[in-house]
């Protein structure tokens, strides 16, 4: 049997990156009493997750211990400020929205883990903040299923909150795809550390860890893919909840991003397929620039039109999957 070490390997990213910034606790004084949520503080016998304005998949990994999505916008702050929450911990790639989270007093630590699973350090670190920070805390990656369920399961055994079986029973309650078996192998082979260890771990907690190259990239691409997926429900036309959306610069940008990532230099060093599969990406996305750029402002394509571009957002959502089924889960 291979060592527990090597197989929750080591993809935790910017863990030491020289960009890494950390700002003191910024805790405001809690003037006004505590709103009570509309949505009771999910717990750890919840067997399902919960949904709150602005946040999705909330599951409690321990009382006070939630793990889920990215807080959207002031409903999404407003929620986790409604359950008292004081730290958030982002596990994910993209730059926490520190002005919305000071805006109520809740602290931002930035500690971004791969979807392989994370290193011996990450996970120490991760445990020193969930242990030594005030809580509430609320753990979130970007949809809230995979990472950020991954990190909370392993880090509740590794503080003895949990045997790992109950850990992977709540993060198959959050939805952890199966195929992240990185992730779910970390927690299964977790075991609780002694607390000196865990307070030998750092405790710089950066509120913005940016990430670099490749890794940045691929956040960009996810939100202005998010925003082509809004336009696409909407039959290729301005989004009603997103009117400042113009859909063929998001198009452009998509397009724009996979070219940038295909000259940059940690990309150059990947397999030929790899690169091969960046540059198809982006003139996928290109030739959804070109089609969108046809339609005037405001105007809707016709069933035809919307059926073409059905198709090139496919095919876009086929080369996404392909490369990150070969290289990254
Ligand atoms: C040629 C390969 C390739 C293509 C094409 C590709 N990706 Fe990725 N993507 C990756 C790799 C590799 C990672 C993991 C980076 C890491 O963690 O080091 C990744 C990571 C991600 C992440 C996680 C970022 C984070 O927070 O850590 C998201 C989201 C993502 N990709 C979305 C997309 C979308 C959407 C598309 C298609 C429009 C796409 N990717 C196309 C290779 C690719």
């Amino acid at each position: 049997m291979l060592p527990t070490t090597l197989i929750c390997i080591a993809l935790a990213q910017g863990a030491a990156s020289p960009q890494s910034s950390t700002v003191p606790h910024a805790h405001a004084p809690a003037s006004a009493a505590p709103q009570r949520a509309a949505t009771p503080l999910p717990t750890v016998d919840v067997a399902a997750p919960v949904d709150a304005p602005g946040l999705h998949n909330v599951v409690a990994f321990a009382p006070d211990v939630l793990s889920g999505s990215a807080p959207e916008g002031d409903s999404g702050f407003d929620s986790l400020k409604s359950w008292g929450v004081r730290t958030v911990i982002s596990v994910d790639g993209a730059v926490p929205d520190l002005d919305r989270a000071k805006a109520r007093g809740i602290r931002y630590v930035h500690l971004p883990i791969g979807y392989h699973g994370f290193d011996e350090a990450r996970k120490l670190e991760l445990a020193r903040a969930l242990r030594d920070l005030p809580r509430p805390v609320y753990i979130h990656c970007h949809h809230g299923k995979h990472r950020s369920a991954g990190a909370a399961g392993t880090i509740a055994v590794t503080l003895g909150w949990m045997t790992p079986e109950q850990a992977v029973a709540r993060m198959k309650v959050a939805g952890t795809a199966p195929s992240y078996s990185g992730l779910y192998r970390c927690t299964a082979e977790a075991a609780k550390v002694a607390d000196a260890a865990i307070s030998g771990a750092r405790a710089d907690f950066p509120e913005v860890s940016r990430p670099a190259g490749l890794v940045k990239g691929m956040v960009d691409i996810d939100l202005t893919w998010d925003n082509l997926k809004s336009v696409q429900k909407a039959g290729w036309t301005v989004p009603s909840d997103h009117p400042d959306l113009v859909p063929a610069a998001e198009a452009g940008r998509l397009a724009d991003t996979l070219r940038l990532l295909h000259e940059d230099a940690t990309v150059k060093t990947k397999p030929a397929e790899f690169q091969a599969l960046m540059a198809r990406n982006a003139e996928q996305a290109q030739s959804l620039e070109d089609l969108l750029a046809k339609f005037a402002a405001g105007a809707r394509p016709s069933s035809e039109d919307a059926e073409r571009l059905n198709a090139i957002a496919s095919q876009i959502t086929a080369t996404c999957k392909a490369c990150h089924a070969a290289y990254r889960d």
